[in-house]
C-alpha cells in the first residue's frame, strides 16, 4: 500500500517536474511553391517521416515529451517514370514522399530537444550541412523565447564554388541557385569542418564562408561551433511554428 501511494506519488511529481506533455510544431509552408517537409527523430520514436506541403498550407506535428529530432524542407521534387520519387534538395533516399531518414546536403536543418534537463527545450537552426531554403523557428506564446533562423534567402548571396543550381540539363548562368553547400562539404578541409587541428572551439573560428551564412541568417549555426550565438533554450514549454520562406523579417531584439 505505502509502495503504491509511492509509485502515485513519483509519477505525479514526475508529471509535473518534467511536464510530460506532447507538443505541437506546425509547420508551415509561404513559399511559392509546393515543398516537402521531412522529419527525422533523433532515437525516441515517432515521428519521423515526411509529407507534402502547398503553398500556404500548414500542418500540425505532436512531438511527445523527451523526443529530440530535426525537420527540414525537400525542394524540386517529382516521380520518375518508374514511380520513384526524389527531390532536387533534402531528398531524403527514400524513393517516397515518406521518409525514413535524414535529408541529403545541402540543406537547412531545424534541431529540437523538447523537455531535457527538467522541462527545458534546446532548438536551433543548423547550416552546418549547408543551406536550401530559409525557414525560422517560432516559439509560442513566450516573449523571452526567440525566434531563431533565416528569414533571408541565402542562395542569391551563396559563393560561386558553393553554389548547386538547379536542373544541370540547362545549365547556362541563368540556371537558377537552389543550395548552397556548406565549405566542409565542398572542401573537406579540417578548418572548414572543425576537426583535427582545428577541433575545439578556441581552433574553429569563423571563416569567409560562415561569415556569408551568418550574415544571411545571423540566428543560425554557421559553422560547427557557433554555439554561443546559435543554440537556443526555452523552459516554458511552448508550441512552435516552423516557417519556411518566412516573409517578416526576425525581431532580433529577443
Ligand atoms: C495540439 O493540437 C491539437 C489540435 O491540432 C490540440 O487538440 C492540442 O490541444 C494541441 N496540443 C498542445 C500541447 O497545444
Ligand atoms: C510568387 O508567385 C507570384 C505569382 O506566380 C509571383 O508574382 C511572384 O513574383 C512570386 N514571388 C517570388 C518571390 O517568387
Ligand atoms: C526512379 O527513381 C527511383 C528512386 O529515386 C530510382 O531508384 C530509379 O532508378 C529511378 N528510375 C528511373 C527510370 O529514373
Ligand atoms: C530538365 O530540363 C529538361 C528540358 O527542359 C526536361 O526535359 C527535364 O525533365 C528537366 N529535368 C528535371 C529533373 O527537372
Ligand atoms: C575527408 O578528409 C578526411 C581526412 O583528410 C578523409 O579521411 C575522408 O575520407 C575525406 N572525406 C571525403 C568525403 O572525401
Ligand atoms: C555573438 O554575438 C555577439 C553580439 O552580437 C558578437 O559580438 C559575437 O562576435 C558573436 N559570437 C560569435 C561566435 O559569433
Amino acid at each position: 500500500m505505502a509502495d503504491r501511494l509511492l509509485l502515485i506519488l513519483f509519477l505525479v511529481s514526475y508529471l509535473f517536474v518534467s511536464g510530460v506533455t506532447s507538443r505541437n510544431i506546425t509547420i508551415e509552408n509561404k513559399c511559392n511553391y509546393t515543398i516537402w517537409p521531412g522529419i527525422l527523430s533523433g532515437g525516441l520514436g515517432p515521428p519521423t517521416g515526411g509529407f507534402a506541403l502547398k503553398k500556404g498550407e500548414a500542418r500540425v506535428i505532436n512531438v511527445p515529451s523527451g523526443w529530440s529530432g530535426r525537420f527540414w524542407g525537400r525542394s524540386l521534387c517529382s516521380t520518375n517514370s518508374t514511380g520513384g520519387f526524389s527531390c532536387a534538395t533534402g531528398d531524403c533516399g527514400s524513393g517516397k514522399v515518406e521518409c525514413t531518414g535524414g535529408g541529403t546536403p545541402p540543406v537547412t536543418l531545424a534541431e529540437f530537444t523538447i523537455d531535457s534537463n527538467g522541462g527545458q527545450d534546446f532548438y536551433d537552426v543548423s547550416l552546418v550541412d549547408g543551406y536550401n531554403l530559409p525557414m525560422v523557428v517560432v516559439p509560442q506564446g513566450d516573449e523571452t523565447c526567440s525566434t531563431v533562423g533565416c528569414v533571408n534567402d541565402l542562395n542569391p548571396t551563396c559563393p560561386d564554388e558553393l553554389r548547386v543550381r538547379g536542373n544541370t540539363s540547362l545549365m547556362t548562368l541563368a540556371t537558377p541557385i537552389i543550395a548552397c553547400t556548406s565549405p566542409c562539404e565542398a572542401f573537406n578541409s579540417s578548418e572548414y569542418c572543425c576537426t583535427g587541428a582545428y577541433s575545439t572551439p578556441q581552433t574553429c573560428v569563423p571563416t569567409d564562408y560562415s561569415r556569408v551564412f551568418k550574415r544571411a541568417c545571423p540566428r543560425a549555426y554557421s559553422y560547427a561551433y557557433d554555439d554561443s550565438n546559435s543554440t537556443f533554450t526555452c523552459a516554458s514549454q511552448p508550441n512552435y511554428v516552423i516557417t519556411f520562406c518566412p516573409s517578416s523579417a526576425l525581431n532580433t531584439t529577443k
